[in-house]
């Protein structure tokens, strides 16, 4: 009789308890990963305990009752992982503890005060209770990445992005309530400042005290103390029957709204995201990376001659392949050209700003201060930078940002790569013709010479035989000096039919027929390739296309490539 009333009793308990939608845990129940390992909500779909984390377990709540085991909150998540001997233990004394095979206790919960009592509610909340049946802490208070219906992110806290979809602890993105009302992402480990943030509310000044929250139906919003909506971040009014939703700041540094169905046959979608533009979370791409666009998808590229620290590691960043530059001991072997990566955008941490008016000026000035790694430079202004650059990303058809690398060639590499044929040009000829050339804009005048030469005009007896140039021997271009190529031409006066010479030189460039240009006579065709290239560049009408000294330069002794250059004739039709 005693035993049938007890269980009448235990009945009527256990009724209670299902109605109010709990199932209570009680003090001296544990966990182990292996055996039971977790406790349920009442409707089986969130569960409480561990779950596997790297090669070992994690203590969290997740998702149960679906196949993906996702997880929506953990306990200690930057600990490492538990070997799979720990055991959970809800002990006697009214502590939540994970013991290890060696004794070792780490507090799972730091309530005020001693429990008597916990349960995985369904809504997602684990809650510890005192004897009076008072929640003294929830796991709705210290949200890690996610947030679930009914759960808020009350002022001065964060979200934290997780490191990987398979590992929870702290990642590099968060996502703050901040105390002037303002809703903001920020990478982590920098200050709550404007220059660091990469997506924000607009609620800046609404209030001290203002939370975000997310509705059964889907409404995520933005709440003062005194209960007026400032802002919908989504409006909400999604179908509420067998769906759940909820928001979780992600790896990428997005945070999403997202729904699953309850049925077997439901999945995740998304219904909202703070950004449609992956490279909007600044510090994707680590340090000297910077982010662009892949269709959809955010890809890292390292700045040139860099390298990635981690390959596949994107948030490792990338660092450079060559020796620095130094201010105090010169090494000879190391000459240093600037690399441009054009529509790229950088945090500004310079140490100096110059008002230059082009860039060819900016990638100058750096190039010769030994303390300038990298200079930025946009609408005249050119900063000088330190390495590393971080939040670099691409910005497309905003062509005004352009950053410039300083690099390292070593020299005996330049002669590796670029043999220069049976003659060995002196950096000097190729500096006095670069010069020369460049200053005058007298490439022309060399493919007249050479074309005069071909044609075995009158000039090529008169040079020869005054006995200064000696153009029998092959490869002579380098060697005409300025005063030669006066004579040649005399004074740049000859009559020369300029605009058909171009045309002439430009399609022998075209159709690859360079020996045209020179006759039969016996030359290294890459250089002459290289100084035609140079030579059409020179002679473009617009001014603007036109290479600065410099570039020439560095094209005519093979340290840049030299592109394309585009027909004489098709900028005049276009002008
Ligand atoms: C923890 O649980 C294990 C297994 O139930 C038990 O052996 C151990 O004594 C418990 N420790 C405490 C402090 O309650
Ligand atoms: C909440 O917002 C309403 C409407 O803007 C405003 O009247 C009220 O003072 C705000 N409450 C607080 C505590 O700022
Ligand atoms: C913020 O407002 C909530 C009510 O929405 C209140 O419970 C809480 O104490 C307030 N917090 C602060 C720090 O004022
Ligand atoms: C937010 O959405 C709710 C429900 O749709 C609506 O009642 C409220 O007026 C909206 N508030 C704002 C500020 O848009
Ligand atoms: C997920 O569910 C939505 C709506 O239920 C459906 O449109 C979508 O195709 C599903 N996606 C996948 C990958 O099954
Ligand atoms: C650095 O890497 C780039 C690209 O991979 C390569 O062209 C360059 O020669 C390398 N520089 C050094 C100093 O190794
Ligand atoms: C990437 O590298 C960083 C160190 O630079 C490390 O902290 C992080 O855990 C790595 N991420 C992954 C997914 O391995």
């Amino acid at each position: 009789m005693a035993s049938l009333l007890f269980f009448i009793f235990l009945t009527a308990i256990i009724t209670t308890e299902a109605q109010r939608g709990e199932s209570i845990v009680n003090l001296g129940s544990s966990l182990t990963p292996t055996s039971k390992s977790s406790w349920q909500s009442q409707s089986g779909f969130y569960a409480f305990g561990f779950y596997q984390q790297a090669n070992g377990y994690a203590v969290g709540v997740f998702f149960a009752g679906i196949p993906e085991k996702t997880v929506v909150w953990t306990a200690n998540r930057d600990k490492p992982p538990a070997l799979a001997s720990v055991t959970l233990n809800f002990t006697s004394d009214g502590r939540l503890i994970m013991q290890s095979a060696q004794g070792i206790d780490t507090a799972i919960a730091d309530p005020p005060e001693r429990a008597a009592s916990a349960s995985m509610l369904d809504s997602g909340n684990f809650v510890l209770y005192n004897s009076d049946k008072k929640i003294i802490w929830q796991s709705f208070e210290s949200p890690t990445n996610t947030l679930l219906q009914g759960q808020r992110l009350t002022v001065g806290n964060e979200l934290f992005s997780s490191v990987s979809v398979s590992d929870q602890s702290t990642g590099i993105f968060r996502l703050k309530m901040q105390t002037d009302g303002n809703l903001v992402q920020y990478p982590v480990q920098t200050t709550d400042v404007a220059e660091y943030a990469y997506w924000a509310s607009g609620t800046d000044g609404k209030g001290s005290n203002v939370s975000l929250c997310l509705d059964d139906d889907g409404r995520l919003y933005l709440l003062n103390s005194t209960g007026t909506i400032l802002k919908n971040l989504t409006q909400g009014g999604y179908p509420t029957k067998d769906v759940v939703y909820f928001m979780r700041i992600d790896v990428d540094g997005i945070f999403r709204l997202f729904s699953h169905n309850l049925d077997k046959n439901g999945n995740f979608s998304v219904i909202w995201s703070s950004s449609n533009n992956k490279c909007d979370p600044k510090g994707l791409c680590g340090l000297n990376g910077f982010c662009t666009m892949n269709d959809q998808d955010a890809n890292c590229l390292c700045l040139p001659d860099f390298a990635s620290v981690i390959e596949g590691n994107w948030s490792s960043g990338c660092e450079r392949n060559f020796t620095a530059e130094s201010c105090k001991s010169k090494d000879g072997s190391m000459k240093y050209i600037m690399k441009a990566v054009p529509n790229t955008v950088w945090e500004d941490d310079s140490f100096s700003s110059l008002t230059i008016l082009t860039k060819d000026d900016c990638e100058a000035a750096c190039l010769k201060d030994c303390n300038c790694e990298a200079a930025t430079y946009r609408d005249g202004v050119c900063r000088k930078q330190k390495l590393p650059l971080r939040f670099g990303r691409r910005v497309l058809g905003d062509v005004n940002n352009i950053a410039f690398i300083k690099v390292a060639i070593s020299t005996s590499t330049i002669n590796k790569i670029e043999p220069l044929g049976r003659e060995k040009y002196s950096r000097k000829d190729i500096m006095i013709l670069g010069i020369s050339l460049s200053a005058f804009g007298l490439i022309m005048s060399v493919i007249s010479a050479i074309a005069i030469y071909k044609n075995r005009v009158r000039a090529y007896r008169r040079v020869s035989n005054s006995g200064n140039v000696d153009l029998s021997m092959d490869v002579s271009l380098r060697s005409f000096t300025y005063s030669d190529l006066e004579k040649m031409t005399n004074g740049f006066k000859e009559e020369l039919e300029e605009a058909i010479l171009e045309e002439w030189a430009y399609s022998c460039f075209e159709a690859l027929e360079l020996d045209k240009l020179v006759s039969d006579q016996d030359v290294d065709k890459r250089q002459l390739e290289r100084i035609l290239k140079v030579g059409l560049w020179c002679i473009l009408d617009e001014p603007s296309l036109r290479p600065s000294m410099k570039k020439v330069l560095l094209m005519l002794e093979g340290t840049v490539d030299i592109p394309i250059p585009p027909s004489p004739t098709s900028f005049l039709s276009t002008v």
